[in-house]
């Protein structure tokens, strides 16, 4: 099926998502203004940058849940926040999400965690839920663990099972904020290759908040820099040539911890 925006310009495939200049914050706060990049399908896109700079709310834009002040979102060709409610929320239903908090119910085994929202979007019947369920926590590493509580597992289970749920309805993009923030580092490492194979092997497209610089320059084909200074993106592009060629000094700051800061002119 070809996507209506067929105007990426430079002969590629048309982006699976296009953010076009949007604005956007909370009541009178702007927290970003005039964005614009493309997702490519299939790419693992990371949306970086410090503490506080506006990530979070990016996404919720691009899943969603914010309307921004200014601006389109094209999923797939269609302008997400200019479609009747009820096309956005079919749109929504084709994203997975995994949030910050990650939060699993504790009082529900893990199975019936990934079958929530089966049961909510969905009229199959308990046994093909429950088989799905169980599909879905072996592409994450964890078959057999279905009847476990969260408790019963470690963080970067509990991580993986968070995936596996975001994955229940078979997304056709995948949504990480900061995935491996509180895990430890080989956790967090094997969360980032767990990604990776996940792409491999389904070729769905992924967006990822971090401002992990190792899982940064592991995961990435494409990133976008926002600074919360300004409140624009300063970069976009692939991580490893922002850090070594990008003209803008805290955009290499930023991806060298601060190293290239002691060589650029003040
Ligand atoms: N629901 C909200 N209402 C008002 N302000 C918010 C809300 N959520 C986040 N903010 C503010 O918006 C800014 C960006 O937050 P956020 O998107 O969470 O940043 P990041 O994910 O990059 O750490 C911060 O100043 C934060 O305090
Ligand atoms: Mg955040």
């Amino acid at each position: 099926m070809s996507a209506p925006d067929g105007n990426a310009g430079t002969g590629s495939a048309p982006a699976h998502i296009r953010v076009e200049g949007i604005t956007l914050g909370y009541g009178e706060t702007l927290v970003q203004q005039d964005l614009t990049f493309d997702i490519r399908r299939g790419d693992v896109f990371v949306i970086m940058g410090g503490s506080g700079c506006g990530k979070s709310t990016v996404m919720r834009c691009l899943t969603g849940l914010l309307a921004p002040w200014s601006g389109r979102v094209l999923l797939g060709g269609e302008s997400l926040w200019e479609l009747p409610a009820a096309r956005r929320s079919a749109l929504m239903r084709r994203n997975g999400v995994m949030y910050q908090s990650g939060a699993l119910w504790s009082s529900m085994t893990l199975e019936e965690n990934i079958c929530l929202p089966l049961e909510q979007y969905t009229k199959l019947a308990p046994e093909q839920m429950r088989a799905i369920a169980e599909y879905k926590l072996a592409l994450v590493g964890l078959a057999g663990f279905g009847d476990h509580y969260p408790s019963e597992i470690s963080g970067g289970m509990r991580k993986r099972v968070g995936v596996a749920r975001a994955m229940a309805l078979d997304p056709e993009v995948l949504f990480f904020d900061e995935p491996s923030a509180g895990l430890d580092p080989l956790s967090a490492r094997r969360l980032d290759e767990l990604i990776l194979e996940l792409r491999e092997s389904l070729g769905t497209t992924m967006v990822v908040i971090s401002h992990e610089l190792d899982s940064i320059f592991t995961i990435a084909d494409d990133a976008v820099f926002l600074d919360a200074e300004t409140k624009t993106m300063l970069a976009t592009g692939n991580p490893h040539e922002l850090r070594d060629h990008s003209p803008v000094a805290q955009v290499r700051a930023f991806l060298t911890r601060g190293e290239a800061d002691q060589d650029a002119a003040a």
